[in-house]
């Protein structure tokens, strides 16, 4: 027997720093301007040699997600053997830790993750910038999912700069256990922005605020246009910031499409007091500490497992 082999690939969540919204273009896409900041919650991927392609999912909120060719990680691997003509197939072990239709990209971060996984396995040797021209047509944050760390976003928010961030931002995140669709986010946007809105400006303070690692400063430019969207859509969302409000948090904005919501901390230290405050108010299914800039789509290892 062939020993058979396998590669593990790790791909951050994220969270909208800044995220403003113009009316939607000729194609349905709204043009974004956006800061993403990669956070220290994961989509793990392992790729195993197989005849064809297939998928099993575990982890934080599993059960809400597709495990047939709908799955973004399965589309990414189907596009990326159609772009170099291999017949080889994978089969993908997902184990979840951004949540679910968070509003984190955690189904980006898969796709992300099974386009280097794949290439990796399949020896077809994509440079960076070709596996990143895969990733837009899977999805509008898969390219940063690639990418990590901090970028501006601009087009349908795949369009990336790296931006410059000193030091760790410390985030409290609050899970809620319903999902919230992008696309109904999107037109619950357009419902509330009837007259044309040209895309504006990500604040220069915002970006000098990111390059000094002052959290004050990035906690005073926190922006997110899709918010009064998605509080329309799940109303308790405000019961969620105001929670935070009661806290030391510096400040709280739902994050990209939600139901998360994101709590800047001045200090690590006073994370903790944030979290335990935030989850006794009985507001969220879930409250997590982490941080942010995290590194983008990477291995973590490579296995050649002999059969005997
Ligand atoms: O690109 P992705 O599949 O992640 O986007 C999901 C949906 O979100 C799109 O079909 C669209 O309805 C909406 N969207 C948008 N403008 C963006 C990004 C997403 O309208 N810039």
């Amino acid at each position: 027997m062939t020993p058979s082999r396998s590669v593990h690939v790790r791909a951050p969540g994220k969270i909208n720093v800044a995220l403003r919204v113009g009316s939607a273009r000729a194609d349905g896409y709204h043009p974004l301007a956006t800061v993403f900041q990669a956070v220290t919650l994961y989509e793990d991927v392992v790729a195993e040699e197989a005849e064809t392609i297939s998928l099993t999912v575990t982890g934080r909120g599993a059960d809400r997600v597709p495990t047939d060719s709908s799955n973004l990680a399965w589309r990414a691997a189907r596009l990326l053997a159609d772009a170099t003509g291999t017949d080889a197939g994978a089969h993908l072990r997902i184990t979840k830790g951004v949540p679910t239709a968070g509003g984190m990209a955690g189904g980006s971060a898969d796709a992300a993750a099974a386009l280097l996984a794949c290439d990796l396995l399949w020896h077809t040797g994509l440079a960076r910038e070709e596996l990143g021209e895969l990733a837009a047509e899977l999805g509008a944050d898969v390219p940063f999912a690639l990418t990590g760390q901090t970028a501006v976003g601009v087009g349908r928010g795949d369009v990336l700069t790296p931006a410059l961030a000193r030091g760790r931002f410390t985030w409290v995140l609050a899970l809620s256990d319903q999902g919230l669709s992008t696309p109904e986010v999107f037109r619950a946007w357009d419902a509330q922005n009837p007259d044309p809105v040209p895309v504006p400006e990500i604040d220069a303070e915002l970006m000098h605020a990111l390059v000094a690692g002052d959290p004050h400063g990035v906690a005073r430019h926190l922006v997110n246009d899709l918010q009064p969207a998605a509080i329309a859509l799940l109303p308790t969302l405000q019961d969620v910031v105001d929670a935070f409000e009661e806290t030391a948090a510096l400040a709280a904005i739902v994050s990209g499409s939600g139901p998360t919501v994101a709590a800047l901390a001045a200090r690590p230290e006073d994370a903790a007091e944030i979290a335990a405050y935030v989850a006794a108010a009985g507001v969220a299914s879930d409250v997590l500490v982490v941080s942010g800039p995290a590194l983008g789509a990477r291995l973590v290892e490579s296995v050649v497992s002999d059969p005997d």
